[in-house]
């Protein structure tokens, strides 16, 4: 395989200082706030995490102000992004950092150690706030190399990003592993797009790609195949009693763990059927998907003005203001949600 060169990296370092995005992360570094951003960057797009980025820094503006706060309070900050373990290891790590000084260790081998930090934010941070020469390798960094040198990765597999990260290494300039890493990030989310989607006419590196000589970029890398969602029918009810909304808390394992929900029950249910579970004045809601991870949800819902509370003793009754403010729900309700008003 043809490995990258300095050459490329000067190209490419060159073309970060004029393109770059500003982005609120970017105009202040340090090793807490690039860890902050690296958790919510791996599975959200920058133009949604940048308001959650900087609501966060606000509310929780120290590692010690995290690992101050409550479940709750961290799990409303995360609210509508998803993935709800990365705002649990945050905060679970805040704890353990804030215990051992305050200070987020200078050593990957200590970072990885911290909960919901694995190889590529431990390389984040060391090389964008530490200055420290180690890579971050993610799906996008493999997807630039993988073109750029015309190789074949399985992104599925750990040991494609150990070899770039391994081939990358030696090539981090002095002082600029900030830049380094985050020129990579850039390229491939402005000009070497995935998919069908590669602007070659942008790229400082069209001229050493081995991919664009033999014009076959897109086929780097390999698609992999993507198992099959599962799919689950869900009924969902809005509860209204005197100005106020039901909810409850979910199990504290499994999806969505230990987080608020609007009331629901397994399986499609009939107006008859919805109608025979609570007393009152009964109106369908439209139908709603919600797309995870591994499993796809097809809701149903009804609005229901209660007659009466319900039996049930797991729910609660709050506010339309106290669901805003304090209770964290996510957005798989948000088609729902929006009736509690
Ligand atoms: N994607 C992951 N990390 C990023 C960063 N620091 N800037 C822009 N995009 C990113």
């Amino acid at each position: 395989m043809r490995k990258v060169n300095a050459k490329e990296i000067s190209l490419l370092l060159d073309w970060y200082r004029e393109h770059k995005r500003t982005l609120p992360w970017r105009d202040e570094v340090s090793p807490y706030r690039t860890w902050v951003s690296e958790i919510m960057l791996q599975q959200t797009r920058v133009e949604a995490a940048k308001g959650y980025f900087l609501r966060w820094i606000t509310r929780f503006p120290t590692v010690g102000d995290l690992a101050a706060a409550s479940e709750e309070e961290v799990l409303k900050a995360w609210e509508g992004l998803g993935y709800y373990s990365r705002a649990r290891n945050l905060h679970k790590a805040a704890k353990l950092v804030a215990r051992a000084g305050g200070e987020l260790p200078r050593d990957k081998k200590a970072l990885e150690s911290l909960p919901g930090i694995g190889t590529y934010t431990a390389g984040a941070i060391l090389s964008i706030a530490f200055g420290e020469k180690e890579p971050a390798v993610d799906g996008n960094v493999l997807r630039v190399i993988s073109r750029l040198t015309a190789e074949p990765f399985d992104i599925t597999k750990n040991e494609a990003k150990e070899k770039v990260a391994t081939d990358l290494r030696p090539l981090m300039p002095d002082g600029e592993t900030s830049d380094f890493t985050q020129a990579l990030f850039e390229l491939g989310a402005l000009v070497c797009l995935p998919n069908a989607l590669p602007r070659c006419d942008l790229c400082p590196l069209a001229g050493e790609c081995e991919a664009h000589r033999l014009g076959t970029e897109t086929d780097y890398p390999p698609r992999t195949v993507k198992p099959e969602k599962r799919r689950e029918a869900l009924t969902v009810f809005v509860l209204a009693l005197e100005g106020k909304y039901a909810i409850r808390k979910r199990p504290s394992s499994g999806l969505l763990a230990n987080l608020w929900e609007l009331p629901n029950t397994c399986g499609t249910l009939s107006t008859e059927d919805a109608a025979r579970l609570y007393d009152g004045e009964i109106t369908s809601l439209p139908p709603a998907t919600h797309v995870f991870t591994h499993v796809v949800w097809e809701m149903t819902g009804y609005f229901v003005r209660l007659s009466a509370p319900p039996a049930e003793k797991d729910l609660i009754f709050i506010t339309p203001e106290a669901l805003r403010e304090t209770y964290p729900l996510p957005s798989a309700f948000s088609s729902y949600r929006r009736y509690c008003k």
